[in-house]
């Protein structure tokens, strides 16, 4: 199996680090527009295969698109990453016109890869790389929401000391800090309700701490996260590979789901080998409606000023 990652940052270097020592894929290519900056990755990540022990290839390449002939499943990172004070929406203009370029890149080697979209703001490029590839909506998958929910998982694994691994819980909606939502009343614990572990009070503490979970980490590191996010890629891409049928919120095209339309947003979806296998709908009451759907519009709003930088 085949992953290309385009941007050979942080973000899509700790991705091709997590795929490659997990064995999710046999081969891995790299790809960035800075000179010798993916070959360098790739051989430096290449240089623990004997102490790790995986036997995946990576390869790195200065903008040959050839290289990624065939590819099963296309990972984009690139664009400009947020500074501290910044949000990802402030982004768009760069970053779109990035992305319309990797995907038309993309798409003259490998003909129906999947596509799992990470560039900011989020939703809309993953808006952006369905509308200009024309590929299956199922095929073109947004990773915030796998990103958000394992900082969810995080805040309340930290507020109620409980671990990680007997944590559900998710986050759906937009990808942005104040478009999120943390689903507290879903979240569970050894599927115990996250309301009889925790306090009202620390609840709205931890749905806080996840909603500005990527904010509060720019600000400590300079620039955005990596560990994270390159654990929540490999974490879809082994799903994607291996068939894993595993639910996870991802910003996939809505088609009269959760009453919206055209709209690329976060909502719970069943990933296995052809993408998007199954989106979920969950029995949301009011206050969770109306929040999703504020978060809809923003998004949407977002997607109406892509005309303007395309
Ligand atoms: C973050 C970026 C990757 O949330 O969106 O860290």
């Amino acid at each position: 199996m085949k992953v290309t990652i385009v941007g050979a940052g942080n973000v899509g270097a700790t991705a091709a680090d997590v795929i490659a020592s997990k064995a999710i894929a046999s081969n891995i290519v790299l790809l960035d527009i800075k000179e010798g900056f993916a070959e360098g990755k790739a051989l430096d990540l290449m240089q623990t295969s004997s102490t790790k022990g995986f036997d995946s290839q990576i390869i790195g390449t200065t903008g040959d698109y050839s290289l990624t002939k065939d590819s099963d499943v296309v990972v984009i990172t690139s664009g400009i990453p947020r500074k501290p004070g910044m949000t990802r929406e402030e982004l768009i203009g760069i970053n779109a016109n990035i992305v319309k370029d990797v995907t038309s890149n993309i798409l003259k080697y490998s003909s129906n890869p999947i596509i799992v979209m990470v560039s900011n703001p989020m939703d809309t490029m993953t808006y952006l790389a369905l509308k200009s590839t024309g590929l299956d909506s199922k095929r073109v998958i947004g990773m915030g929401g796998a990103l958000d929910s394992s900082r969810f998982k995080t805040y309340i694994s930290l507020s109620s000391k409980k671990l990680q691994k007997d944590i559900d819980a998710m986050v759906i909606g937009g990808h942005g800090d104040t478009t999120m939502i943390p689903l507290h009343r879903f979240a569970k614990c050894n599927n115990e309700p996250l309301s009889k572990i925790s306090s009202p009070e620390e609840i709205e503490n931890i749905v806080k701490s996840t909603m500005v979970g990527g904010a509060t980490l720019t600000k400590l590191l300079g620039t955005s996260a990596w560990y994270a996010p390159g654990s929540s890629i490999a974490y879809l891409v082994d799903c994607i590979l291996n068939d894993k049928r595993k639910t996870i919120p991802c910003s996939i095209l809505l088609n009269g789901e959760y009453n919206q339309n055209d709209l690329c947003i976060g909502v719970p979806c069943i990933i296995g080998k052809n993408g998007v296998e199954e989106i979920i709908e969950l029995d949301l009451n009011n206050d969770e409606m109306n929040k999703f759907n504020q978060s809809a519009d923003a998004v949407r709003s977002m997607n109406s000023t892509l005309s303007d930088h395309t």
